[in-house]
């Protein structure tokens, strides 16, 4: 792997661009601002790191990572993501995107959701479920840090197994975009599992300065994970 594209200069996209870089990937990143947005970010990352449009992001690598808010998954063009392997970050929050009815009656996992909306994606489902600023604490950690990965398509999924790999986590195979509510937002493997303190992440999640979690432990609470009640969140 050689190269990836990033849609989405946020929090976990820059996150996610800055270990790429420090592996050694040729990267390319892409906003709703445009490339000029970008500046100061490319001076930031380094000779390896262009900007570009949402359309050169989607096919300038081996994959595109996915990685802005649910409710601007339909407002991409369409087909934008037709073939390409996709690493998904995306999360639902009800206070950003508003009531989704499928999600809120349990129908279908995020992920699933997801796939409605690009339907031609190889998707899967990965960096979901830890805070942005735990990613680089956490990256090359001793013991290694494990993320769960979730997708339908074995050959998309290696691939992004293989790219967590290389940016400095292990990978526990989470199974498919169905199972993936096990690692969302109230379930028992979302973000406080990499917390250094359950109740200091609860009251400033911030200052927490992530703890290592070996892939061991990672199936443990992947599979004494619960359903969350997605009608009743509030954030
Ligand atoms: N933050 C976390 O700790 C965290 C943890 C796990 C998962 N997540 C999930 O990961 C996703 C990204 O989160 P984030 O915190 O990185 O978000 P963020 O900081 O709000 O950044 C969102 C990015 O998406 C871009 N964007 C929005 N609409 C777009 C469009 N139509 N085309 C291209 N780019 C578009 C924005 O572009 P502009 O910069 O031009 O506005 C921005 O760069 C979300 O689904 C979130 O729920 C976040």
């Amino acid at each position: 792997m050689k190269r990836i594209g990033i849609i989405g200069s946020g929090a976990i996209g820059t996150a996610i661009a800055r270990l790429a870089v420090a592996a050694d990937l040729d990267v390319a990143i892409a906003n709703s601002r445009g490339p000029e947005s970008l500046t100061d970010l490319i001076g930031e990352l380094g000779s390896r790191a262009q900007a570009v449009e949402v359309g050169e992001a989607a096919t300038f690598g081996d994959i595109a990572v996915l990685s802005i808010p649910l409710g601007a998954y339909s407002k991409l063009p369409n087909g934008l993501l037709d073939g390409v392997t996709t690493l998904s970050t995306g999360n639902y929050y009800p206070y950003r995107e508003g009531r989704i009815p499928q999600l809120d009656a349990l129908q279908l996992a995020t992920a699933e959701y997801e796939l409605e909306l690009l339907p031609g994606a190889r998707l899967v489902k990965a960096f979901n479920n830890i805070v942005a600023h735990h990613i680089p604490l956490l990256a090359h950690s001793h013991p290694r840090t494990a993320l769960p990965v979730a997708g339908d398509d074995a050959e998309a999924k290696r691939r992004v197994a293989s790219l967590v790999e290389l940016l400095g986590f292990d990978v526990v195979d989470a199974g498919t975009l169905a199972e993936s509510w096990r690692f969302e937002p109230d379930s028992g493997a979302y973000t406080a599992i990499y917390a250094a303190s359950g109740s200091g992440f609860e009251s400033d999640f911030l200052a927490d300065r992530g703890a290592p979690l070996p892939a061991s432990r990672l199936r443990e609470l992947l599979a004494a994970s619960h359903r969350p009640d997605v009608a009743a969140r509030r954030f």
